[in-house]
């Protein structure tokens, strides 16, 4: 069974032609083992009947926030809490608006509003409604309050235009489903994820550092701990929450982040190298503050770090061992060299060249291996660490 297996799963689905792919989307995902319950706007009763997708989930399908005969079945409070999913195929533009705005004028909306659970949108409607600033402003707005989007895809529309604003299909929404819930996939083993920046004192006050946040680092523990790992993460200086269940040792200088791994790594199966460890540090640490040296201004000799993720990957040769690639050009070529060069199993590469990915929330990035090349797009840090920690869990048991 899949990672939906006894997962409960609201599709709500609006008035859109789309609509007739729900019933797909229906049995794929009671395929996965999900419990499904409908929800249909008056709109999309238009386009498909309430019998057909009651008959398909199992379940009556709700349709009124103001019927007394359905809450004292399941309400609309004790649906939204039902909910480990509640996903809006099709989304469109008129629910997106609704949802930008906060709207509770009708029970999908309402839902929306009283679950915790995350909301998953597959929109569908004409090219250009898509493109309209009012539609993509309103979806900008759910991306920030963290509504995942699934597509829309480009292509010919149901009106004959051809563009960007077809609904994905039933089977990549459930693709996106499986990669949002933890497979358990690293249950019992033993992780060990660095990250965030190094400091290299020069004196008492000063350092050599970095701009890394530690937010991808931090990501990827928490997705490795929802995935059933014991993780420890060795942190530079961040200020940053350690995610639920994790072991973190906070460290500050590049050697003393390789120590802590070196022996954190005696008994990990996993070794994941995210930290932006400086690569070189001054030869000397001045026991008192550097005074100004006027004019004639003030070299500071540097000597090169140790590279902790060649040195355990050469230290632990039974360790699988990740590390990450910022680059700023030929992003995968380099990462190539590099992932051979230190010797790890695989390499995540991101390009950095736009200031796009430090300290920021999302991130884009290729994990590569030596049969393997899986670009991620653009999404939340914490979505991108989860299906990273996927691909390597696969990878891991692959080469078991
Ligand atoms: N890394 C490390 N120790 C170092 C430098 C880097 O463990 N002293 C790890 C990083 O955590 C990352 C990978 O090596 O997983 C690549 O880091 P990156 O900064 O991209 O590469 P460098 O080795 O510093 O190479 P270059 O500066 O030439 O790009």
């Amino acid at each position: 069974m899949g990672h939906l297996n006894q997962r409960n799963i609201i599709i709500g689905v609006c008035g859109g032609i789309a609509a007739y792919k729900s019933a797909e989307l229906v049995r794929l995902l009671q395929k996965q083992g999900a419990c499904i319950r409908v929800v249909m706007t008056e709109g999309a009763q238009a386009f498909i009947t309430p019998l057909t997708l009651q008959a398909l989930s199992g379940n009556p399908v709700h349709t009124e926030l103001l019927d007394a005969e359905a809450e004292r079945g399941m309400g609309h409070i004790e649906l939204a809490r039902w909910a480990d999913a509640i996903v809006i195929a099709p989304a469109t533009a008129d629910v997106l608006a609704k949802l930008a705005n906060g709207d509770a004028d009708n029970l999908l909306t309402t839902l929306v509003l009283a679950t915790a659970a995350p909301v998953f949108v597959a929109p569908a409607m004409n090219q250009q409604m898509w493109a309209q600033a009012a539609t993509q402003e309103n979806c900008d707005t759910l991306r920030r309050r963290n509504i995942f989007f699934i597509g829309p895809e480009a292509g010919e529309q149901a009106c004959g235009d051809i563009g960007t604003g077809r609904m994905s299909e039933p089977s990549a929404i459930v693709e996106n489903l499986n990669a949002h819930f933890p497979s358990r996939a690293l249950d019992g083993l033993r992780v060990v994820i660095t990250a965030g920046p190094t400091r290299e004192a020069i004196d008492p006050v000063r350092f050599i550092g970095n701009h890394s946040s530690g937010k991808m680092g931090f990501a990827l523990a928490r997705a490795a701990r929802e995935a059933g790992a014991t993780v420890t993460l060795i942190a530079g200086p961040v200020h940053l929450a350690t995610p639920e269940g994790v072991e973190r040792i906070d460290v500050e200088s590049a050697r003393q982040m390789l120590s802590a791994c070196e022996q954190s790594c005696e008994h990990a199966d996993i070794f994941v190298a995210c930290a932006a460890v400086a690569d070189y540090r001054p030869i000397a640490i001045a026991d008192h503050k550097l005074k100004k040296q006027g004019e004639a201004g003030l070299t500071i000799e540097l000597t090169q770090n140790p590279d902790i993720a060649a040195t355990i990957s050469r230290d632990f040769p039974e360790l699988y061992t990740v590390g990450f690639a910022a680059e700023t050009q030929n992003v995968l070529e380099h990462a190539r060299e590099k992932r051979q060069r230190k010797q790890l199993d695989l390499i995540i590469a991101n390009d950095v060249s736009n200031d796009a990915v430090f300290g920021q929330d999302h991130n884009s990035v290729t994990i590569i291996g030596p049969e393997l090349q899986l670009h991620l797009d653009k999404a939340s840090k914490l979505q991108v660490a989860r299906s990273c920690i996927e691909a390597i869990a696969t990878d891991f048991h692959r080469s078991d």
